[in-house]
C-alpha cells in the first residue's frame, strides 16, 4: 500500500463536488454515493443511479472519475455503477419537490419564475426557432431557464436542441432533460416517432398538467412555453396552469400572416394572459454573394401587429439559411454562429424581452 494516496475526506470532498446533470445538486447530496474504498492510489467509489439505465450513466460515471482522479496520490478510478433499492429512491424522491397533489408550481404568488408562452397564428413562421434560440440566450446569461414544448402534435423542440434520448422518471417525478444549458421538457421524451400521439380534450389537459406539475422545474427564473401554433385547446390549458404567463407572438411579415397572428393575439385575450409584445420573424434576407438585402416578404406585418395591440415589436429576425441548419442539426443559431445577423436579433430580443415583461408584469389583482 503506497503511503502518498488521497484521504476518505479529500475523496469525499471530491465527490460532493460533483453534481447529478439533471437534478444539478451534489451526488452526495442525493444519496448516490455507495461503497468508497481506498487502497493506497486505488480508488473504488461505488454510484447508485436514480435507474439502472439512466441515460446519463456514462456522463456522471465520467464526471465522478475525472473529480477523483484531480486528487494527489490517485492512480486509478474505479467508478462502479450501481441502482438505487426501491426504499433509496423513494428518499430520494420525497426530498424533491414538485409534483405533490398534482398543483401547478407556477400558479403560486410565492413562484418567482416569469412565465412566457410564444404563440403564433399558424405553424411554419419559426415559433419553435425563436423560443428555443431565446430559451438558449437567456440561460447563457446566467438565467435558470426551462422550455416547456407544449406542441405536443407537432413538437419540434427536442430536434432543435439535438436532444435523442428519453426523459428519465424518479418514481413519480420527470426530470427535465437538459440541453445547451436550457432544462426542457417535451411529449418527444415520452414517445418515439412511430408512435403518434393522438390525445385529445381531457387527455391532453392532463398531460399538460404533468408536463407542468409533475416535471422538477426546480423554480426557474424563466419558463418558456413553446406553444402550438393557432387557437386550440393547449393554450387553454396552459393558462390554467399557468395563469402569471405573459404572451409573446411570432409572426413573418407578410400582412395575411398578420391577420392570422391577430387571432393568437385574441386567442390571449379570452385565456386572460397579457401580451408582451410580438416578434417578426423571416423579415429579410442578405444574399450571401452581393450583400444586398431584401425585404422578401414586404409588409412590416410586426409592426403593423404591434401597433395594434399596443405592445413592443421586440424585434425582427433575418431569414438566414444558417438558421434552419442549426435547428436540423441541434444546435441553436446563438450558441452555433453567435455573429449571424439572425443570432445578434435574437439576443436584441432577449434583451427588448426582459424590460416588457416587467411592463406587463404589473400586477392584475
Ligand atoms: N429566421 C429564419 N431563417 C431561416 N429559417 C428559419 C428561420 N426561422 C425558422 N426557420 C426555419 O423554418 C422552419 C419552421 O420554423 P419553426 O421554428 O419550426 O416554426 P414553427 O414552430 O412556427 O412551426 C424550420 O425549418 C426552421 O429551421
Ligand atoms: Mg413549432
Amino acid at each position: 500500500m503506497s503511503e502518498t494516496g488521497p484521504t476518505p475526506a479529500e475523496v469525499g470532498a471530491a465527490l460532493a463536488g460533483v453534481e447529478d446533470p439533471e437534478l444539478r445538486r451534489s451526488i452526495v447530496a442525493l444519496g448516490m454515493v455507495g461503497d468508497v474504498a481506498i487502497d493506497g492510489g486505488d480508488v473504488r467509489v461505488v454510484i447508485k443511479l436514480t435507474v439502472a439505465g439512466c441515460p446519463l450513466k456514462a456522463e456522471i460515471q465520467k464526471r465522478v472519475g475525472s473529480a477523483v482522479a484531480e486528487l494527489g496520490g490517485v492512480e486509478r478510478v474505479n467508478v462502479v455503477m450501481d441502482a438505487m433499492t426501491d426504499d433509496e429512491r423513494r428518499s430520494l424522491r420525497s426530498g424533491l419537490s414538485g409534483g405533490l397533489g398534482n398543483t401547478s408550481p407556477f400558479v403560486d404568488e410565492s413562484s418567482d419564475t416569469v412565465v412566457v408562452a410564444v404563440a403564433s397564428g399558424k405553424g411554419g413562421v419559426g415559433k419553435s426557432s425563436v423560443t428555443a434560440n431565446l430559451a438558449v440566450t437567456l440561460a447563457s446569461q446566467g438565467s435558470s431557464v426551462g422550455l416547456l414544448d407544449a406542441d405536443v402534435y407537432g413538437y419540434s423542440i427536442p430536434r432543435m436542441m439535438g436532444v435523442t434520448r428519453q426523459a428519465v422518471m424518479v418514481e413519480d417525478l420527470m426530470m427535465p432533460v437538459d440541453a445547451h444549458g436550457v432544462r426542457l421538457m417535451s411529449i418527444g421524451f415520452m414517445t418515439s416517432d412511430d408512435n403518434p400521439v393522438i390525445w385529445r380534450g381531457p387527455m391532453l389537459h392532463k398531460a399538460l398538467t404533468s408536463f407542468v406539475s409533475d416535471t422538477y422545474w426546480d423554480d426557474p427564473d424563466y419558463l418558456l412555453v413553446d406553444l402550438p401554433p393557432g387557437t386550440g385547446d393547449v393554450p387553454l390549458s396552459i393558462a390554467q396552469l399557468l395563469p402569471r404567463a405573459s404572451m409573446v407572438i411570432v409572426t413573418t411579415p407578410q400582412l395575411l400572416a398578420q391577420r392570422v397572428a391577430r387571432r393568437a393575439a385574441a386567442m390571449a385575450q379570452r385565456v386572460d394572459l397579457p401580451v408582451a409584445g410580438v416578434i417578426e420573424n423571416m423579415s429579410w434576407f442578405v444574399a450571401p454573394d452581393t450583400g444586398a438585402r431584401y425585404e422578401v416578404f414586404s409588409g412590416g406585418g410586426g409592426a403593423q401587429l404591434a401597433d395594434e395591440l399596443g405592445v413592443p415589436l421586440l424585434g425582427r429576425i433575418p431569414l438566414e439559411p444558417a438558421v434552419a441548419v442549426a435547428g436540423d442539426a441541434g444546435t441553436p443559431i446563438v450558441v452555433s454562429a453567435p455573429d449571424s445577423d439572425a443570432a445578434r436579433a435574437l439576443l436584441g430580443i432577449a434583451d427588448s424581452l426582459g424590460s416588457a415583461l416587467r411592463e406587463t408584469a404589473a400586477p392584475t389583482a
